[in-house]
């Protein structure tokens, strides 16, 4: 199939989109205040808010109790859609889970959603009363040449085919991690970002973002805040399909000028356009092949198997 044709549906699947009225949980519950929960001077050796005033979550600078106990007034349920294709099924898929039903929001009602390409032979794993799990299989349209395309189309189809009606927050991963400690209520906020464990300590003059003016992607040298890493993203329903449909259209503009760039760099274009407002430190994606700065105290999640590059 062509690239105009391959274009073609991707507009029609960006329209579709835009078009479906989408109905989301309203949250009527008080806000909590930042105040209530966040203790960054606990934490004086690294930079605790950007510059736009959004938290970034360390260990130490939170309150769990105070967090907990407005979630569990809250009754949420948080979603978790995790990629896995190929052999990352067979290798990484089953530790990620198992890990994962641990880890990842205990005490919280958990969804998990496990994406993948063709009915592999998934690990079984028990779900429990806050734990259940949902197999959504992506199409077998071997012209996708780009997972990460063809991950994030899946996903925004599922987002607003269900998961929107039944999580309060989404987040997105790759299969290829694995949780060491606990992933809690500390991570939620409407748009969450995850700063990249190998870039966090570089010079920003260094970043890998896209430096060609007419991608979509585009951020000038001097500009950008942070680099961000595309295997965690989260947030509500809501402004996961927000950056998805962003991320559809960025790669729409460059396929029309003969352009392509990669996920993490329109990733990264999005958040410098619309600032998260929550960002989670290095901890909750290290890569265990870095030595680790006296910074990382406590690692979240790791990386698994370690980055050779
Ligand atoms: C919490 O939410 C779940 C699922 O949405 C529901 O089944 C349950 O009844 C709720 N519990 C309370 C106390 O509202
Ligand atoms: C851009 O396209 C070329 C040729 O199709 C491909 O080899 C390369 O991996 C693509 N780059 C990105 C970042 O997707």
């Amino acid at each position: 199939m062509n690239c105009r044709r391959r274009g073609l549906l991707l507009v029609s699947f960006l329209l579709s989109l835009m078009m479906t009225k989408i109905y989301f949980k309203s949250h009527q519950a008080q806000e909590l205040q930042l105040s209530d929960w966040f203790k960054p001077r606990r934490r004086p050796d690294v930079i605790t808010i950007t510059n736009w005033l959004a938290p970034i979550i360390w260990e130490k600078t939170f309150h769990r109790q105070a967090l907990e106990k407005y979630y569990r007034k809250r009754n949420i349920t948080v979603g978790l859609a995790v990629f896995a294709a190929g052999r990352l099924v067979d290798e990484h898929l089953e530790l990620f889970l198992r890990s994962a039903k641990k880890y990842f929001m205990p005490g919280h009602r958990v969804v998990f959603y496990i994406m993948v390409d063709t009915y592999p032979q998934l690990p079984y794993i028990q779900s429990s009363p806050l734990r259940s799990f949902q197999v959504l299989v992506m199409g077998r349209e071997r012209w996708w040449i780009d997972l990460d395309l063809m991950r994030m189309k899946t996903l925004a189809e599922h987002i607003v085919d269900h998961i929107q009606n039944e999580v309060d927050f989404l987040f997105s991963m790759t299969a290829n991690l694995v949780f060491q400690n606990e992933f809690g209520v500390e991570t939620l906020g409407a748009s969450v970002a995850q700063l990249h464990a190998r870039w966090y300590f570089q010079n920003p003059k260094y970043f890998p973002y896209e430096r060609r003016p007419k991608s979509a992607a585009y951020i000038p040298f001097g500009k950008g805040d942070y680099y961000y890493g595309g295997s965690t993203i989260g947030g509500t329903p809501r402004r996961i399909l927000d950056f998805i449909q962003n991320y559809l259209k960025g790669i729409l503009h460059d396929m029309r000028s003969g352009l392509n760039s990669s996920y993490e760099k329109y990733l990264n274009k999005y958040f410098f356009l619309n600032k998260p407002t929550k960002l989670l430190s290095p901890e909750y994606n290290w890569n265990p092949m870095f030595i680790s700065p006296k910074q990382v105290r406590y690692m979240k999640v790791a990386l698994y198997p370690p980055e050779t590059s």
